[in-house]
């Protein structure tokens, strides 16, 4: 594996200098990023850290994916149901 990653749920995702974990995620073709309580899928909405539609988990918290850049081998997954 060469070039830059971040980690999804254990699976390698490369992104672009510069860019969100959102865009790498969604380039990637990873369009669900977690589930709501009634079972909606959660992904990209409003891009600009509004919404809170993409919160993922990241480094024990949650936090905006559209807002978060990317950085070599950081593991991220997915946010877990509430109910
Ligand atoms: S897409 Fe709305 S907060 Fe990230």
């Amino acid at each position: 594996m060469s070039g830059r990653h971040i980690l999804w749920n254990g699976a390698p995702v490369p992104f672009r200098a510069g860019e969100t974990v959102a865009s790498a995620l969604t380039r990637a073709g990873v369009l669900c990023f977690g589930q709501a309580p009634q079972g909606q899928a959660r992904a990209l909405f409003c891009g600009i850290g509004q919404c809170q539609n993409c919160l993922v988990r990241f480094d024990g918290r949650l936090t905006e994916a559209c807002l978060l850049p990317c950085h070599d081998g950081m593991a991220l997954a997915e946010r877990e149901v509430q109910q």
